[in-house]
């Protein structure tokens, strides 16, 4: 059983964190809560010591030749931080080390999962997103806040996902670390942590290779935005079995809720805008770019600074608004252009088709393959139950000149990355 630092920021959603501490207790963990001076005035040192079983400090000045500020974070097995607040992220990202928790933090040489929650300007303000950058670049696992009712009337994204989903993220983690470490054995001597290189091993050593995830969204005002259906599972198993393999993995994710994969440098973005910036700028060393995300093809013509309100107009207070919509760039279309300019690297598309009266998913796919230019095109039918969010997939490969087709699963999104990388690997 693990050995879990839980850490807690000063937010109302504090209180969910002591139903996602008796989670881990119930499973069998050590957990050793940190919370904030600020977290104690939502929930009480009492609390957290009776559900814990352990002793509950905020500084680092009690019990002091124990060493407490460097012990804990060096014999964690994961330090789970919920709710994370806008101050504790500028605190995390900037190194600072004013109390136990944020000692520990710097101290911890294991995977670290953040989950902010705040209210949506706070979460959307610029600053925020930079920190949360900052700490997704050096392999932070953060579960973005959900949307819905926040502390008062209002709704919006800044909440903290409820217990069980973050007490999922951190079992899967902790699977994921014994698994490869064979235990978990608690972690003082370790050197790595989640976000590091893995060392470079299999097929795919030595190369560098790009691959995007996840749904763009695109904005409307601060609290509504276009999007698609898209979890991002694929392009993280795709990223996942890169690393695997070897690679020097990049993963340009927009919107995921999902662990950062072993060994993989994830920048995480949210419009089509930014995926394509991120891209062209990891795509300039990469042998290999696989564009698994869902692009949005259109995005609103113009932003509103503020909620757009239900009556927006006051000479006609029934009417709905008309949004106007403009065409993004085809980032796809983009890399095949300037492909051969400096470098050339192989180019994975994919297809996201229902089939209609005009072509089958095939069809449909073969045309995309000779329009879009790309080395390989992965299809796959997509639809409401099928695909989006689910672990398996099935698809067909299609490879640009000869027109072999490769067909892969019903399978585990796992299984369908191997294959798209074995296809991959025989072109290079
Ligand atoms: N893609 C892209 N930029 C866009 C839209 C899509 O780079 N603006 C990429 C996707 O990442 C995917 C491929 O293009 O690899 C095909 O995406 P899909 O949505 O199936 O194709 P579209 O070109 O948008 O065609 P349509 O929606 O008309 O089927």
């Amino acid at each position: 059983m693990a050995n879990i630092v839980l850490g807690v920021g000063g937010g109302i959603a504090a209180y969910k964190a002591c139903f996602l501490l008796r989670l881990l207790t119930e499973s069998g963990h050590d957990v050793t809560v940190v919370p904030t001076e600020s977290a104690l005035r939502f929930v009480g040192a009492p609390t957290w010591e009776a559900l814990s079983g352990r002793p509950v400090r905020t500084d680092v000045w009690t019990d002091v030749p124990q060493v407490p500020h460097v012990r804990l974070g060096k014999a964690a097995d994961l330090v789970v931080v919920a709710p994370a607040t806008a101050d504790l992220l500028a605190k995390a990202a900037h190194g600072l080390a004013g109390d136990l928790l944020t000692n520990v933090l710097l101290t911890a040489r294991c995977p670290v999962v953040m989950a902010p929650a705040m209210h949506t300007e706070m979460w959307e303000h610029p600053a925020t997103q930079a920190n949360v950058s900052t700490l997704t670049e050096r392999g932070v696992h953060i579960i973005p806040p959900a949307s819905g009712r926040l502390t008062g009337a209002d709704t919006g994204a800044g909440r903290l996902p409820e217990p069980e989903e973050l007490f999922g993220v951190c079992t899967r983690i902790l699977q994921h670390r014994a698994a490869k470490h064979g235990g978990l054995a608690h972690s003082a001597s370790r050197p790595e942590r989640d976000g590091a290189a893995v060392p470079a091993r299999g097929a795919l050593r030595g190369r560098s290779v790009l691959v995007t995830a996840g749904g763009t969204r695109e904005p409307l005002d601060p609290v509504r935005f276009l999007g698609n259906r898209s979890s991002g599972k694929q392009g993280y198993a795709l990223a996942t079995v890169a690393a695997e393999r070897g690679a020097q993995v990049t993963l340009v994710a927009a919107n995921p809720a999902l662990p950062a994969p072993e060994g993989v440098t994830v920048v995480a973005v949210q419009t089509a805008v930014e995926l394509e910036q991120a891209v062209e700028v990891a795509a300039k060393d990469a042998d290999v770019v696989v564009m698994a995300a869902a692009v949005a093809d259109f995005r609103p013509a113009r932003y509103a600074d503020s909620k757009i309100k239900k009556t927006h107009d006051p000479d006609a207070p029934d009417a709905a608004p008309t949004l106007e919509l403009v065409r993004n760039p085809d980032i796809l279309a983009g890399l095949v252009e300037r492909r051969g300019e400096a470098t050339s690297p192989v180019i994975v598309g994919f297809a996201a088709e229902t089939g209609d009266a005009v072509g089958t998913v095939l069809e449909h796919g073969r045309a995309k393959l000779a329009r879009k230019g790309c080395d390989l095109l992965v299809v796959n039918e997509v639809g409401v139950d099928k695909t989006f969010g689910l672990d398996d997939n099935t698809v067909h490969i299609l490879r640009r000149g000869s027109g072999h087709v490769v067909d892969a699963g019903p399978a585990s999104k796992h299984a369908i990355a191997s294959a798209v990388w074995d296809a991959v690997q025989e072109i290079l």
